[in-house]
């Protein structure tokens, strides 16, 4: 494959896209790819019926289909064997399935649980509850001026009570890519589990969960030019066995008796009710698509928007980025001084530029770096360098309607 992207085929393959406006909020929620309509298409019309439960041709496509797509997901997550992936509404929901789950395996009161300081909320409100169910303690690992992990401080909060360390693969907020393999090693080292959010990481790059030696993994679908309503978590097998269901209902059980169940085997264990089968399917069409660009044309080509936007952000006066760690992936945090980051969209919006304001869910974040809100524009595939200058020109139009003609 080669390492060069035909980014007007890319382009030309989003029908939600065009060079009217620049979508620049993808962290947000990814634009969609015909490929992936059209088997969401399928999915409602060839495909439509109940899986796992007919014995009807329709019921069986769609269940063939929908399996195809949890292996697709395993493939792509690097699992061992598809029963890991459990479909789950979104990372949100694999997050709190995860909480739910490890901390009836695992916590106890006194133990801790470690977080980061740039998790998004998602990845921290769970855990919180956890907590304060079983009168366990929430630590974080704090954050350095540039928005990375302040590894200097494990030592101290990283302790023999630790029994789970919840840290997102890539900010949301800042963009950094944290360094994942050696936080599961440490808390390995000290017997914790490590859980990660990969929301933001596996669209840009490809992820082997195997290899990072984690013990859980979650992605959201719409995130990744899928639908909405969809994500994966996967699980090392023995503890998805191990954990107790998370909800309860159709599919999930293997007997039922007025006094008692039994569960079925997983990931089915997981999945109560009807699923969101369209959805997965769209999912797995949707990593189809993206995977056949090759990561290698991605990723150049993401870099490039990347570099670019970051040398063009240098020239907007009294701009300054929020979070300017390496490595990152294309997002930036941004803060104009003495505008409010709402007028900054606002103005944006109508300069046909689409940027996402505010806490971006991570409030720890934001007191981090004493900021109620930022500016965040996030690239995506389709992504150009002509985005980037709609952008320049759209901040320094913001900087003449507050009165800041010249530097
Ligand atoms: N979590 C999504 C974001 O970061 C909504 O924008």
């Amino acid at each position: 494959m080669s390492a060069t992207l035909d980014i007007a085929a890319v382009r030309a393959a989003f029908p939600g896209i065009s060079d009217a406006d620049a979508y620049l909020d993808s962290a947000a929620t990814a634009q969609k790819p015909a490929a992936m309509l059209d088997a969401l298409r399928w999915a409602y019309t060839e495909a439509c019926a109940n899986v796992h439960r007919g014995v009807h041709r329709r019921s069986q496509l769609a269940t063939d289909a929908m399996e195809d797509a949890r292996e697709t997901i395993a493939t792509f997550l690097g699992a061992a064997a598809p029963e890991e992936i459990v479909f789950v509404r979104g990372a949100t929901e694999g997050l709190n399935l995860l909480a739910h789950g490890l901390s009836a395996l695992r916590l106890q009161a006194g133990d801790e649980v470690l977080v980061t300081a740039m998790e998004h909320h998602a990845n921290l409100v769970p855990w919180q509850l956890a907590c304060d169910r079983v009168g366990a303690t929430l630590r974080a690992i704090p954050l350095t001026a540039d928005g990375a992990l302040d590894l200097s401080a494990l030592d101290e909060v990283l302790t023999e009570r630790t029994r789970i360390l919840a840290c997102v693969h890539a900010s949301n907020s800042l963009g950094t890519i944290n360094p994942v393999t050696e936080l599961a090693r440490r808390a390995h080292a000290v017997g914790a589990l490590c859980v990660v959010d990969g929301t933001q990481m596996v669209v840009h790059g490809p992820v082997d969960v195997q290899a990072l030696g984690v013990d859980a993994y979650v992605m959201s679908g719409h995130k990744l030019y899928g639908p909405t309503g969809i994500g994966a978590l996967w699980a090392r097998r023995e503890l998805l066995e191990a954990m107790p269901p998370y909800q309860g209902g159709g599919e999930m059980i293997r007997t039922v008796t007025l006094q008692s169940s039994t569960w079925n085997d997983v990931p089915h264990k997981f999945e109560a009710g009807t699923p969101h089968i369209a959805g997965a399917i769209g999912l797995g069409a949707s990593i189809d698509w993206l995977t056949g660009l090759g990561w290698d044309a991605v990723a150049a080509h993401e870099r490039d928007v990347l570099d670019y936007a970051i040398a063009a952000l240098d020239t907007v006066p009294d701009l300054r980025r929020v979070g300017t760690a390496e490595p990152r992936v294309p997002l930036l945090g941004f803060v104009l001084e003495g505008v409010h980051p709402h007028d900054v969209g606002s103005i944006l919006d109508q300069h046909g530029v689409a940027v996402r304001t505010g806490h971006h869910c991570t409030q720890p974040v934001m007191d981090h770096f004493d900021l109620a809100a930022t500016v965040r524009a996030s690239f995506a595939v389709h992504s150009t360098r002509a985005e980037v200058d709609r952008l320049v020109d759209g901040l320094l139009a913001v900087r003449t309607v507050f009165g800041r003609r010249s530097t």
